[in-house]
């Protein structure tokens, strides 16, 4: 991406006034795994979420009653939560929120410290060139949907804060499955083991997936397994055993029970008896194809994602109907997918929007045809010949914990941001972000103000360095008051020559000097909204996204790349007919299945009785909202 490429930076709202800590219990102890710089979590913020959109087709949650969600917290609709915010902030607000010791399963895909960047490749929708110029075809180029580069020890600290948090909100029979691959797998199983307690291990399954292109590697074997780490909270997991069908009928020795005990059955003779079986018990190894790119059905865009015939196993083992499973590194959504199938409550969270927008995509489509009452039998699983259980839910709503309504993905927000300023990354340093001038510089999370509480922890944090006489360059979108004032009083007693450790902020919303980039060229649209009798008729005339054409001309230089269709830039359209200015409730969703096809861009829907809103939200390739309304 461009450096000129700009951020769209009106949207971060105060929140900290309302903020509140959340303790969290010590680790259970032994062995414990050092590294620079661990520090014990003792307790975390967390921040209220804002209600931002809501998915009820059938009205669902305000009829669902009855004992099983007799123990849900009454702020929140019966149904799906997906969270958009950094899991830390997420965790801490479902801790502060009633949701502890609530959880039956927790599944957690972490970034694995790969060392990449994990990027979707971006196209037009419509027929293989959209766009073109003098015959040739443009794509959108690559957008990094999340990072996963670590400064030395970073990534154990990371995981050791959030499995210290997910262990909370475990219930006492509740089981976690941690996925890793052979780079981390070790220092997480230790992790686990020091936070959760040894004697909790259950499990280490391999997932072999046995399609895999092979890197080159001539001097090593193959790598074809990722791992999963599975612990228990307590003494007495959830556990439903799995039978697998065997590729050919075996015969095995016939067992009977006597006094409580197992003994192989003989006959008159003396002989042992044997049956025939056509199931196996499953063992650690699970052999699961990866999605292959043809599955059309299954496949996203979203880098990582896992084959849902894996969720399926693991959820299918680990929890029962009805029971509440969180994933805090949601990806594309597949653990929320398959609960939903499997009559699961759900909770899902991601810190990047092309995650919530892709999991709230095909949730809708998977509760759609739920309402319906279509979707029932699922072939390919292994105890197909099961009924599934009835959707806990048919419906679901997203919340924003701190506002990360940034118009690009945060991680490109902040390397924009250091390339901008000239801000040099250390990836070495386990709290500070780089080095600009003299200075120290940390980065506040783009998607809330500096607040005292990140005062109060760079103060805790140049405590436990005693030598660091630098100066401190705090860079934020905007600052809260309180923390102003904060600075200000550090500030006044370091003056001098001698001062060590001045804090100066650059607050990019209002910096004269670094916050002109941060502008941005929204995209626009005009949609003609009319009321005949009883139905709204909705026609997107046009649309228009100066970032997807920034793109187009970065690739065509002094041409003049050209969109025949503005439709070609959208990815899917959704229609609120009685909008209240806050919630937006998806009564309609114009998603194509394939990427050869377009959305229709005219609807026809009924709509209430007397004076309503009608707002349409549509959503751009690069994952870019825009939302027109009218009142009628
Ligand atoms: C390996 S992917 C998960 C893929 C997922 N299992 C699927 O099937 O699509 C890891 C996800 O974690 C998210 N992530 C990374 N750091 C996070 C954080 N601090 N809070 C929430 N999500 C985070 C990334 O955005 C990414 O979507």
């Amino acid at each position: 991406m461009s450096p000129k490429m700009k951020l769209k930076a009106g949207q971060a709202k105060p929140v900290a006034s309302s903020a509140a800590k959340v303790e969290i219990a010590k680790a259970k102890g032994r062995p414990m795994l050092s590294w620079v710089g661990k520090r014990a979590l003792k307790f975390v913020t967390a921040f209220p979420a804002q209600f931002v959109e809501k998915f009820d087709p059938a009205e669902d949650a305000q009829k669902r009653k009855g004992e099983l969600w007799s123990d849900w917290p009454k702020d929140y609709p019966k149904g799906g939560l997906l969270f958009h915010g950094d899991n830390k902030e997420v965790l801490a607000h479902l801790l502060l929120n009633g949701f502890r010791g609530k959880v039956k399963l927790i599944y957690i895909d972490p970034p694995f410290d790969s060392g990449a960047d994990y990027v979707r490749k971006v196209t037009l929708r419509g027929p293989k060139g959209t766009a073109k110029l003098d015959g040739e075809t443009y794509a959108l180029g690559e957008q990094i949907q999340y990072t996963d580069i670590w400064a030395n020890d970073n990534y154990l600290q990371f995981m050791f804060d959030r499995l210290l948090m997910h262990k909370e909100l475990l219930s006492e029979d509740g089981v976690i499955v941690v996925h890793c691959d052979w780079k981390k797998s070790h220092h997480l199983r230790c992790l686990l083991d020091e936070v959760f307690g040894i004697e909790t291990f259950r499990n280490e399954i391999y997932w072999h997936f046995y399609n895999k292109m092979h890197d080159d590697r001539k001097d090593i074997f193959p790598r074809a397994t990722n791992t999963l780490l599975v612990y228990s909270k307590g003494d007495n997991p959830i556990f439903n055993k799995i039978a697998s069908p065997r590729e050919k009928t075996v015969k095995q020795l016939k067992r009977i029970k006597v006094n409580g005990i197992l003994v192989n059955l003989k006959d008159d003779e003396g002989n042992l008896v044997y049956q025939e079986s056509d199931t196996k018990t499953l063992d650690n190894v699970w052999d699961i194809p990866l999605i292959p790119p043809a599955d059309v059905n299954q496949k996203t865009d979203y880098p990582t994602q896992k084959p849902q015939a894996l969720l399926e196993l693991i959820l299918l083992t680990y929890s029962e109907a009805g029971d509440l499973v969180l994933d805090s590194f949601i990806g594309s959504g597949t653990t929320a997918l398959v609960a939903q199938r499997w009559g699961r409550r759900w909770i899902g969270c991601d810190i990047n929007k092309g995650a919530i927008q892709t999991t709230a995509k095909r949730l809708q489509g998977i509760i759609r045809k739920q309402t319906e009452d279509s979707e029932r039998q699922h072939p390919e699983l292994i105890q197909a010949e099961e009924k599934k259980p009835e959707p806990t839910q048919l419906s679901f709503a997203v919340y924003r914990v701190n506002d990360y309504d940034l118009s690009v993905q945060h991680n490109e927000a902040v390397n924009l941001a250091c390339e901008h300023i000239g801000i040099e990354r250390n990836r070495g340093d386990a709290y500070f972000d780089g080095i600009l001038g003299k200075s120290l510089v940390k980065i506040i999370p783009f998607g809330r103000p500096l607040t005292p509480l990140d005062f109060d922890e760079l103060r805790r944090e140049l405590e436990a360095r005693p030598d660091e006489d630098r100066p401190i360059t705090l860079v934020c979108l905007g600052m809260e008051l309180g923390a102003k004032a904060e600075i200000e009083e550090w500030n006044r007693l370091r003056k001098g020559k001698d001062a060590v450790n001045r804090v100066e902020v650059i607050e990019l919303r209002t910096d004269p000097k670094y916050g002109k980039f941060m502008v941005h060229e929204p995209a626009t649209a005009k949609v003609a909204i009319r009321r005949i009798k009883d139905k709204i008729v909705i026609e997107i005339q046009d649309f228009i996204s100066p970032s997807i054409i920034m793109r187009l001309q970065e690739q065509a230089g002094l041409l003049k790349p050209k969109i025949d269709d503005w439709r070609a830039m959208v990815d899917c359209v959704m229609t609120d007919t009685a909008f209240d200015g806050k919630v937006f409730n998806v009564i309609h969703s114009d998603v194509p299945e394939k990427k050869t096809d377009f959305v229709q861009g005219k609807y026809e829907l009924s709509v209430p009785p007397g004076k309503t809103t009608v707002a349409v939200k549509i959503i751009d390739m690069l994952g870019e909202e825009i939302l027109c309304q009218e009142t009628l």
